[in-house]
């Protein structure tokens, strides 16, 4: 339980552990980060009066993750952030052990919010079967307050084959009529989406679920289902796949399926799962879609449950991706940065193969590549491709990072954004991408097999 109160009186803690952070020398210039302790999914993604709103999975007083509230940071642009004063705080029975994800639905000039109340009893429980009660929430805001948190639905309401693991619900409109997508976990270990209707986003009733015909894990968190380009997306994060050389090289995927879906007759093709990401620290993806009708994706830079860590001797752990935006061609979605990024470029540097550049914060930009290449991106991080088979090698500086591969019949083009401690890859203008933490000091870029192209990047502005 982290109340309004318990946080207010956390003030000069708070105060001392930003001072930490601010000292971190692999602080994030590109990316937003907690103010201080522990960050993870975005939640309530959203446009709202002016503003884009990004609240997140957040652990104020404890960098390893402890009680889990709401964070906040608004921004006109993506380039320029004010820090909120936390939106959700668990203060209600319903949501005592947790605020779980959840995401934002706008309607009639109000934000709705909806997310998960996690409950834990005191006992002995297994936590998956009993012992623990995952509540719908409904909240409805201006972003910033809000007056009750109304219980919209809890295990009665939910299918009698589900365990009590059912969580992250985020809004779809069609027709007149909303529907609820939730991640679930059913007694026979079945990871699944179910999805319930509502005519009034108050009163929701079980519709029905997505499931594979073959298993594809025990839980498909974060769910999330839109259009694109005139195709069904459905984003989810299943957990307890096997991991294999080339896929599922993460402890837990975040991915999607191509989903054609007949919300009225209740029918639905689902196509194959394709990962989003191919590096160490991308989960959990958010997408929504602002003013200009772009669709846009924000991730967790971080992992779950992963063999390998961070360091957190000052005080906060883990960030959001850069935001991305998603189109659908040749039968794939294509994951391009958000090209208000393009603003920070500070000046344009091309440099000719066989030379370094040691700057930190960058951009990097190589087309018209042909072949077998090698790019050293960080003293001990390369990136060779070889053989149809893209590969990030990670030294001792990326504690517990070692390799990630990636089949890929060609490369032409290369995008890379590094920040002080994270590198995100993006492959032939977003096919492929690849996001990792890195805490090497030595920063050098180089490679002796193509010209590039390097633009410092001025730091995002936190107000
Ligand atoms: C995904 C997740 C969600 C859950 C939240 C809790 O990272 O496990 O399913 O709502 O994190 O912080």
């Amino acid at each position: 339980m982290l109340d309004k109160k318990i946080y207010q009186e956390a003030s000069q803690k708070r105060k001392e552990m930003k001072e930490r952070v601010s000292t971190d020398p692999f602080l994030l210039d590109l990316h937003v980060y907690p103010e201080t302790g522990w960050l993870n999914d975005p939640n309530g993604l959203c446009y709202y009066e002016g503003l884009y709103h990004l609240y997140f999975q957040y652990s104020p007083l404890d960098a390893k993750r402890g009680d889990i509230i709401w964070g906040h940071v608004s921004s006109p642009d993506f380039l320029t952030y004010k820090s909120e004063e936390p939106f959700i705080f668990t203060d209600s029975p319903l949501d005592k052990d947790g605020a779980y994800s959840g995401s934002a639905f706008i309607k009639d000039g109000k934000i709705n919010f909806f997310y998960t109340g996690n409950v834990k009893y005191e006992g002995d429980y297994d936590y998956i079967i009993a012992g623990r009660d995952h509540n719908t929430i409904k909240i409805i805001s201006d972003g910033y307050d809000y007056d009750t948190k109304i219980l919209v639905m809890d295990h009665d309401d939910y299918p009698a084959d589900m365990t009590r693991h059912i969580r992250d619900p985020k809004i779809y409109e069609k027709d007149g009529a909303y529907y609820m997508f939730l991640g679930a976990r059913a007694f026979s270990n079945k990871g699944m989406v179910l999805i319930f209707k509502s005519q009034d986003l108050t009163k929701f009733t079980y519709h029905m679920r997505v499931e594979t015909p073959y298993d594809f894990g025990y839980m498909w968190e974060c769910p999330d289902y839109f259009e694109i380009d005139g195709q069904g997306i459905l984003i989810c994060c299943p957990q307890g796949l096997e991991s294999g050389e080339y896929r599922f090289q993460n402890i837990y995927q975040a991915g999607y399926f191509p989903l054609d879906i007949d919300l009225k007759n209740k029918t639905y093709k689902l196509g194959d799962f394709v990962e989003l990401d191919y590096g160490f620290d991308f989960y959990a993806p958010q997408t929504f879609e602002d003013p200009a009708k772009r669709r846009i994706l924000i991730g967790w830079m971080g992992m779950p449950d992963a063999d390998y860590t961070n360091p957190i001797g000052y005080d906060w752990q883990h960030a959001l991706t850069i935001p991305r935006v998603l189109t659908y061609e040749n039968g794939k979605v294509y994951q391009r940065p958000i090209e208000e990024y393009q603003r920070l470029r500070d000046r344009k540097i091309s440099l000719e193969k066989g030379t370094a550049y040691d700057g930190k914060v960058f951009e990097a930009v190589v087309k018209n590549m042909r072949g077998d290449f090698a790019v050293n991106i960080r003293e001990d991080v390369t990136l060779t491709y070889e053989n149809g088979v893209l590969i990030l090698d990670m030294g001792t500086s990326s504690y517990g990072r070692k390799l990630r591969k990636i089949k890929i019949d060609h490369i032409e083009k290369l995008q890379i954004f590094s920040d002080k401690s994270s590198l995100e890859i993006f492959i032939n203008g977003g096919e492929k991408v690849m996001t990792t933490r890195v805490y090497s000091d030595k920063y050098v870029f180089s490679t002796n097999d193509f010209d590039f192209k390097i633009y410092p990047l001025r730091p995002l502005i936190f107000q």
